[in-house]
């Protein structure tokens, strides 16, 4: 399930100020409550190399497409603010 599998993204994505600490300070964009369609067509670029980042270019290379859309729907399911 999409949930199980966040722990690989909410090292970044999860942490309050959206930002990631390394490399650089560098402002990690909010997953929580955007659109699946939008996650999915993010996490693709990446995976074609259309869209290119180093955090999360060694990501999506271990995502299966079964796990995009898990990720996807969890994320725009998901309460956006802090975590409860
Ligand atoms: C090492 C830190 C790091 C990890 C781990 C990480 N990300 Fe990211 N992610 C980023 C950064 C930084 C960006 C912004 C990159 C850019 O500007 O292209 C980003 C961008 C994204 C985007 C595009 C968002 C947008 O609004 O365009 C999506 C979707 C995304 N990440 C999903 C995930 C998922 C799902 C995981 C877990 C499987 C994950 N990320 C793990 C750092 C990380």
């Amino acid at each position: 399930m999409g949930k199980t599998k966040t722990s690989m993204c909410a090292g970044c994505h999860g942490i309050p100020g959206w930002r990631t600490a390394y490399p650089s300070v560098y402002s990690v964009p909010k997953l929580g409550g955007q659109h699946a369609d939008y996650l999915v067509a993010a996490l693709k670029a990446y995976q074609s190399g259309e869209r290119s980042h180093p955090s999360m270019d060694g990501i999506v290379g271990s995502l299966s497409e079964q796990d995009i859309d898990d990720l996807a729907a969890y994320y725009a399911s998901s309460y956006s603010g802090p975590v409860k």
